[in-house]
């Protein structure tokens, strides 16, 4: 069967969570144009998309509608192409409409799994909890066909431990999307020896269709990109612990995002990320993870406790913010969570939060931030010049700076030395293409 034949007929499991609303987005975009070519005219698209929360599959129908009609109008060159026989269709709206429609009409939205027994491809994007994935692979193997093959979206658990407990006879590949999956280019492949290596080939194939750019990873808990972000957020926690007898812990927490934002040059504060992909999300990847491992323990009890307070961050179903380690407004932080009051503490730039950034220093000369290097194309070197500078200064804010950037080159080569990444190169374009940073973490800057 060719990779085209198996694009007939999709599914998605978990299709009205964070990350399988994207993917179905995707897949969406790429069976309507197949549908639309003339060869494929008479030929019948189906992308199942299966969750129990049926209210929430409510809200993806007409978040698939919104974001095809903008998808459309980024390829109107396209779709006039695609629609060319039709004269009927005049102006670009027309041609939008019309494939907006052909792709609606590809989709089945319901809350009953056996709509996957014809699926060719399956994606899996349910909680991160092994035995819920384990089960449902379980149940649909007893549905479907037995070339079917599964693509996970697992971002902790070995794919060989989930190929082996749903007894998949290597029918399973690690097709790690980043959040958003629509948006985010990277794509972490993780094809472990038990998979089959015709579905690597596939796998490298729909990289291709959904014009994504895959890095491999070896098949270790949490692989590449949540192996750094997980020691990475826990660094900056546990430094705020040590930190808050000098600080308070919120007034350490504080400092800690602010130079991993500001003085590392990234796109956001550490723990603003964190509240980005979920507080309760991160507290189960570490939970996962530290169960695979041995000899290192990734859990945190301040990451229990706000999961418990049910603190989690997280977005709001019209994308906004939702209050974790901080709390926003219109999507800005505005406060830090005292976990021990149970209440946010609100930045105060003429008290307490004022006081820190005093204390933290100056920062040393050449200092942008991350926005305005984004499209600069001297980045390299003007990037060079200011951690150049930022060496060479001892403010409390340079110091916690530089242990940061340390700890996060011997965590990239941590995961290359234990063989969790091929290269220093996949740990960089992870970090590069995955997180939007500028630079890798295994840099000569620090
Ligand atoms: N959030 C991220 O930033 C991120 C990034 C990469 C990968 N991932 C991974 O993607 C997967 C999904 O994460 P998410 O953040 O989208 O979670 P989510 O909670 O937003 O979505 C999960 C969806 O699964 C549905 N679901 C639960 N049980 C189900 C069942 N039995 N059958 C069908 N649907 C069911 C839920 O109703 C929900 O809509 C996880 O494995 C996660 O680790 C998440």
């Amino acid at each position: 069967m060719t990779f085209d034949d198996r694009l007939k007929n999709v599914s998605i499991v978990g299709a009205a969570g964070k990350m399988g609303s994207g993917i179905a987005l995707l897949l969406a975009q790429e069976m309507v144009t197949q549908k639309l070519k003339p060869e494929n005219k008479n030929q019948i698209y189906r992308l199942h998309l299966i969750d129990v929360n049926e209210s929430a599959l409510d809200g993806l129908q007409s978040y698939l509608k919104s974001q095809l009609v903008k998808a459309g109008e980024k390829v109107t060159g396209m779709l006039r192409e695609l629609y060319k026989e039709h004269a009927d269709l005049i102006e670009n709206y027309d041609v939008i409409d019309a494939f907006v429609n052909d792709a609606m009409s590809v989709l089945r939205l319901g809350t009953d799994l056996g709509a996957v027994k014809d699926s060719k491809i399956i994606f899996e994007a349910v909680l991160e909890d092994k035995d819920l994935k384990v089960s449902l692979l379980k149940n649909m193997e007893k549905m479907v066909s037995p070339d079917t093959v599964y693509f996970t979206n697992t971002s902790s658990i070995p794919i060989s431990v989930l190929n082996k407990d749903a007894n998949l006879g290597g029918r399973i590949i690690g097709f790690h999307f980043y959040n958003p999956p629509a948006v985010q280019r990277l794509v972490e492949l993780i094809s472990p020896e038990s998979t089959k290596p015709e579905l690597k080939d596939m796998a490298l194939e729909m990289a291709k269709r959904l014009r994504k750019k895959i890095v491999p990873s070896n098949d270790i808990a949490g692989f590449i990109g949540n192996g750094h972000f997980l020691r990475d957020g826990l660094y900056a926690i546990r430094e705020a612990k040590k930190l808050a007898g000098e600080y308070t812990l919120p007034g350490a927490l504080y400092a800690m995002n602010k130079v991993s934002q500001d003085l590392l040059v990234r796109p956001m504060g550490i723990l603003q990320l964190i509240d980005y992909v979920g507080v309760d999300v991160y507290q189960c990847i570490s939970v996962t993870i530290s169960g695979y491992l041995q000899g290192e323990d990734l859990k945190d009890d301040l990451l229990a406790k706000m999961t418990q307070k049910k603190v989690l961050g997280g977005q709001f179903a019209d994308g906004s913010q939702k209050n974790g380690f901080l709390k926003y407004e219109k999507n800005r932080p505005v406060g830090i969570y005292d976990a021990d009051k149970g209440e946010y503490k609100m930045f105060d730039p003429n008290g307490w939060s004022g006081e820190i950034d005093k204390k933290l220093g100056a920062y040393p000369q050449g200092f942008y931030p991350w926005r305005s290097l984004l499209m600069d194309p001297k980045k390299g070197e003007k990037l060079s010049a200011f951690f150049k500078n930022l060496n060479a200064s001892d403010t409390p804010g340079a110091k916690l700076a530089k242990g940061y950037l340390k700890n996060s080159k011997s965590i990239g080569e941590f995961l290359v030395k234990t063989g969790v990444a091929k290269s220093a190169q996949d740990v960089n374009d992870i970090l590069l293409n995955g997180f939007y940073h500028l630079y890798g973490p295994i840099n000569d800057y620090v």
